[in-house]
């Protein structure tokens, strides 16, 4: 029988990142991220916007901490600034940048809000960059010591740790598609990015370990629910294709311990994955406690017979939203069941999924996103539905809690629970705010 509470001691958060939230980029030895650089280029972002002052949460930490009180939630995940953390190359450790988390980590515990720390939310050392970046085997191995220093002050406190957030972001969106930090575009380089990211997963779980930390250790994967646009074997086909590039490239190494059966020959132009070395694998796969989903797509997929190789094309959503893809809640429900079923049996956590809109405030100073509501409200459903199927969800964090710095779409879209207006700082919550806290309050719709 379906029913609409969720299990007791469910997770209820937000979810934000350093780079979108924080400001503050030199302040207390920070250094350059290669979102610091990506930004500064001409024409990278929309309107040239960058991360330098954002929302100021650097310094305005406390008032957003009461604001997820307001919202009632039991839970809130952030990410860690690796350049506030290790300004430096040679791993000197800045105690002034972990200051900073470890003064939020004891707030929110202070409050009964449970910290989901992400540790690599994207903001790359620019100096790593300068060696390469994540084309760099070694960037893994830095990484690795970067997750210790924060592991050894932070360690005995944290819950819930994810070593990275979104690989495929990173890697294609980063380095193939150009439109990220560092903004490549080189699908081999692409290709060992998501290698290299991996085995940092494995060298950075395995370095929380040792550290013995008392936290659960996972990862936020993006995944998607593509489908083949007709019955035909060529759109299958296709839709397999997309299949391995969003999904099984980062699942199967992850959970089985082995990249896809059809990657070799899907990227068979670009690279002969040489950069695999002995053991690789095993440091990836090695187990998690629990598996972090970011899920914002579903789409249908035709074959494009121009390629057959890479061979897809995602079909236009027939009714998109701002940044150009569709509401499909039963795509996460795909993606969760699909997890749980074929990969694995840890618990499940939605640590993203949201809706960009051009919120406004209205001359009663409210901003109405009905749209906002509504798609948390099918999504919530699904994750409920998924949890009847069987799925071990056991927490879910809307994006977000802020309007904040939306990567190469800057300030323009805005996906918060609360209102930013950038010319003053001040946080006004939006419907969808009042929405949530009723919802984290009854732990269920
Ligand atoms: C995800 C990112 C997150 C945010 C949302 C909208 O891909 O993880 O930082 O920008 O998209």
């Amino acid at each position: 029988m379906t029913t609409n509470a969720f299990p007791d001691g469910f997770l209820w958060g937000t979810a934000t990142a350093a780079y979108q939230i924080e400001g503050a980029v030199d302040d207390d030895g920070r250094t350059p991220s290669i979102w610091d650089t990506f930004s500064h280029t001409p024409g990278a972002t929309v309107r040239g916007d960058t991360g330098d002052i954002a929302c100021d949460h650097y310094h305005r930490w406390r008032d957003d901490v009461d604001l997820l009180e307001d919202l009632g939630v039991n839970a809130y995940r952030f990410s860690i600034a690796w350049p506030r953390v290790v300004p430096e190359l040679g791993g000197n450790v800045n105690p002034k940048g972990l200051d900073f988390y470890e003064r939020i980590v004891d707030e929110l515990l202070a409050r009964a809000i449970t910290p989901v720390v992400t540790l690599y939310h994207w903001d790359l050392p620019q100096y790593l960059q300068d060696l390469g970046g994540w084309a760099n085997r070694d960037t893994a191995h830095r990484y690795g010591d970067y997750v210790a220093a924060v592991a050894e002050r932070l360690g005995d406190r944290v819950p819930y740790w994810l070593t990275l957030n979104e690989p495929y972001c990173s890697a294609f969106v980063g380095h193939a598609l150009g439109q990220h930090a560092p903004g490549m575009r080189d699908e081999a380089t692409a290709v060992r990015a998501v290698h290299h990211l991996l085995l940092a997963h494995g060298i950075g779980a395995q370095r929380l370990r040792e550290q013995a930390v008392a936290g659960h250790v996972g990862i936020t994967c993006n995944l998607t629910a593509p489908y083949p646009a007709s019955a035909t074997a060529e759109d299958q086909a296709a839709a397999r294709r997309l299949d391995l590039v969003e999904n099984r490239m980062f699942l199967d190494p992850l959970f089985t311990g082995a990249y896809p059966p059809d990657a070799a020959a899907y990227f068979r132009d670009v690279t002969d994955f040489g950069f695999v070395r002995d053991g690789d694998l095993a440091t990836i796969a090695a187990p998690l406690d629990f598996f972090g989903i970011n899920y914002y797509e579903q789409h249908a997929v035709l074959a494009d017979p121009d390629d057959p190789v890479r061979g897809w094309r995602r079909v236009p959503d027939p009714d998109p939203t701002i940044v150009g893809i569709g509401v499909h809640p039963e795509g996460l429900r795909t993606v969760l069941t699909r997890v749980a079923r074929d990969y694995t049996s840890v618990p499940l956590v939605v640590t993203e999924t949201g809706i960009a809109l051009h919120d406004y405030v209205d001359p009663e100073g409210r901003v109405h996103d009905a749209e906002r509501i509504a798609f948390y409200e099918s999504h919530i459903r699904a994750a409920r539905q998924a949890i009847d199927d069987g799925v071990p969800l056991v927490g879910f964090f809307p994006w977000s809690l802020l309007d904040d710095f939306e990567w190469s779409w800057g300030y323009g879209y805005r996906y918060g629970m609360h209102y930013v207006d950038y010319a003053t700082q001040a946080r006004i919550p939006k419907d969808s705010a009042r929405w949530f806290a009723t919802v984290t309050r009854a732990n269920g719709l």
